[in-house]
């Protein structure tokens, strides 16, 4: 075999790839941030979906390009400061005033930004010497793609898509040795949005009865009749809604914890909203009904999002997912030998996204209490104290 022998093409010093680089993490990095910040507060189910996914997607860019800052860089300050122009972008993405207008920047904007300025990188590198880079990019750049074509619809055009003052946000200047940017955290939430059609209520929906949500295996009642599975399931959506926005919320309102937490949150986001698709494809075409028929509540995300993010991740990854988990499994097994495969496969997999969701909460609780594992035990049983037999916070309904 003879390797094809092409000439070589100028490409990027590593400098200039270097630079380059440092845009991209500083645009997907504020991205990603703002994006948990939103998403609770996007009604619209698509929508908020599209945002867990491609939050997901970009967060897993960051950790390559971060990777690849760091083979062309170390042992230099890498990522650096965003110069003024980018700087700009940024503060325009920060400014936004409500979900819609957000959207419109950050898909209007600032990853069209991205995909011209790859397409230019791409372009331009040598495909031999910085492979690296090529292939890292060409993904990156598919995902953005991908990402505008799944909220072409759903997003506001913006007339002004500000882009004229950028002509290639690679290019921008990076100052290395400057302050390093900070991320701005939005105020705190009062409820997430749900579609305009949901009612919302302080109960929820009356259907819902505790035997549901009781790990003791007497007590316990796996919903078998149709009536029941449909509010059943359509509690569960609701609450992996809530559960993919309390993540959501503990990546934004903690920017300065390590980068693989947010990448994990960023996972589970991902999965959580995967989870409520499932329940809403679930319910029109194996139990008859739909996303809607049922009033919902808010008040678990507010007993959860109470806490500081140590107490969040001990009462609702290592302890309410963690008691899913039983419930999963048994659910399983009551709707598989009734008869109902295609239902019970689904806590299959609910029950199997569980496990690193567990996991989550003690790696990061641990990390919390500088690595003191007994510590974080004893933190996560004083909070179940204040539970009820549902695992719920007393006064208020569980739903997983
Ligand atoms: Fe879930
Ligand atoms: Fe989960």
């Amino acid at each position: 075999m003879t390797f094809p022998v092409d000439e070589f093409r100028r490409g990027y010093d590593v400098d200039e790839n270097a630079s380059r680089f440092s845009n991209y993490f500083h645009v997907l990095r504020e991205v990603v941030h703002l994006s948990n910040g939103w998403l609770p507060l996007v009604g619209d189910f698509e929508l908020k979906y599209r945002l867990g996914d491609h939050l997901h997607d970009d967060a897993r860019s960051i950790s390559k390009v971060r990777r690849r800052l760091y083979e062309l860089r170390h042992p230099s300050d890498y990522p650096g400061t965003p110069g003024d122009e980018l700087t700009a972008l940024l503060e325009r993405l920060n400014s936004a005033g409500s979900a819609d207008e957000y959207v419109a920047l950050a898909y209007g904007e600032a990853k069209p930004l991205l995909i011209d300025s790859i397409r230019v990188h791409l372009e331009r590198l040598d495909p031999v010497s910085d492979e690296p880079s090529l292939r890292l990019l060409s993904q990156v750049v598919a995902r953005q793609e991908r990402h505008l074509e799944e909220t072409a619809d759903s997003r506001q055009q913006t007339a002004d898509r500000g882009m004229g003052r950028i002509e290639d946000l690679g290019a921008l200047p990076i100052a290395l040795k400057g302050e390093p940017r900070s991320l701005r955290v939005m105020p705190p939430l009062d409820v997430p949005a749900r579609d305009s059609f949901v009612e919302v209520t302080e109960e929820g929906d009356p259907f819902l009865a505790e035997e549901l949500y009781v790990n003791d295996p007497e007590l316990n009642h796996v919903p078998v009749e149709p009536e029941e599975q449909r509010h059943f399931f359509h509690g569960l959506m609701d609450a992996e809604l809530t559960a993919a926005e309390l993540m959501a919320r503990n990546s934004h309102e903690y920017p300065d914890m390590p980068w693989d937490f947010h990448v994990d949150m960023a996972r589970q986001t991902w999965d959580e909203l995967r989870h409520a698709k499932v329940h809403y494809m679930l319910m029109p075409t194996a139990l008859g009904c739909r996303w809607g028929d049922y009033p919902v509540t808010f008040s678990y995300f507010r007993s959860i999002y109470a806490h500081d993010l140590l107490g969040r991740l001990a009462l609702f990854n290592s302890t309410s997912e963690q008691k899913a988990m039983w419930r999963h499994s048994r659910r399983r097994e009551v709707l598989t030998d009734r008869g109902q495969a295609k239902v019970a496969m689904v806590f299959d997999y609910l029950l199997a996204d569980e496990v690193p969701h567990v996991h989550n909460g003690v790696r990061w609780g641990v990390h919390l209490l500088d690595g003191d594992e007994a510590a974080y035990r004893r933190k996560v049983r004083e909070l179940r104290e204040g539970l009820d037999e549902t695992g719920a916070p007393r006064e208020a309904p569980s739903a997983a």
